[in-house]
């Protein structure tokens, strides 16, 4: 495993719209869950990966707060998942000093997964390796809408840009680097509106459960290429 090459900036953090599943399946003639089921192995192969190659934060979305609309089959199918991915990765974590966090709202889960969240960050909480953080049950309008709840229940002062991020779900986490996307759709989704402001875009065709270590070496090679300059001019 390389640190997808040399050149400029690596980037620390790195966002995930895990998109394609379901395609997948439909490619193989299956049924979506099988979809999510290989997805999951793609989102095991991406985390020990990015482990590998040094980067600091990996956000993977999970779920979406507007997910909630797909059948009720799927939508148990998912959660049923993520209790799997989050009890059975547990050694992994610890071997790979790997610290879980959640982005999004609690409060919308079910108790079940919520209590499997809760278990499985405060276990970790003190790694000092990469953080995953699973965005689940989130949206970006969501994680502003509930930052302004939060500032307003403070009665707190108009806030700047510098000042409002400390209403977001994770402010200590810098903002992503890089958000790649699987399956080739040119969308945001609603990921990481606030956070991802300035991000690099990296689109793949390869649909997510074919995604491999090489595909994210070959991302974030491509985003060492590129210059960010943040709105200003070229230097
Ligand atoms: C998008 O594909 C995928 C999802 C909404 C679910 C993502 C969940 C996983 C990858 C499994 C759980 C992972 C972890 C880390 C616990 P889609 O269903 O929208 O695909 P389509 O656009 O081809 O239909």
């Amino acid at each position: 495993m390389t640190d997808g090459g040399s050149g400029g900036a690596f980037p620390r953090h790195i966002g995930v719209i895990m998109d394609g599943n379901g395609r997948w399946a439909r490619m193989q003639g299956k049924a979506r869950t099988q979809g999510h089921l290989e997805g999951l192995k793609a989102a095991k192969r991406i985390v020990k990966a990015a482990s590998d190659m040094g980067v600091s934060w990996l956000t993977l979305y999970t779920f979406s707060t507007e997910n909630w609309k797909r059948a009720r089959e799927e939508v148990s199918f998912i959660m049923g998942l993520v209790k799997r991915y989050l009890r059975g990765e547990l050694d992994f974590y610890r071997q790979n000093r790997i610290r879980i966090r959640h982005a999004g709202d609690p409060e919308g889960l079910p108790r079940d997964i919520r209590g499997e969240l809760e278990a499985a960050c405060a276990e970790t909480r003190d790694f000092e390796g990469m953080q995953v953080i699973l965005a689940l049950n989130y949206g970006g309008r969501d994680e502003i809408i509930r930052g302004i709840a939060k500032l307003l229940a403070r009665n707190a002062d108009p806030p700047t840009e510098a000042g409002f991020r400390l209403y977001l779900d994770n402010p200590d986490i810098p903002d992503p680097d890089l958000i790649i996307r699987s399956a080739g759709e040119w969308r945001t989704s609603n990921f990481l509106l606030w956070g991802g402001a300035y991000a690099e875009y990296y689109v793949s065709e390869k649909l997510w459960p074919d995604w491999t270590g090489e595909d994210l070496e070959m991302a974030v090679s491509r985003f060492r290429e590129r210059e960010r300059r943040y709105g200003g001019a070229e230097a």
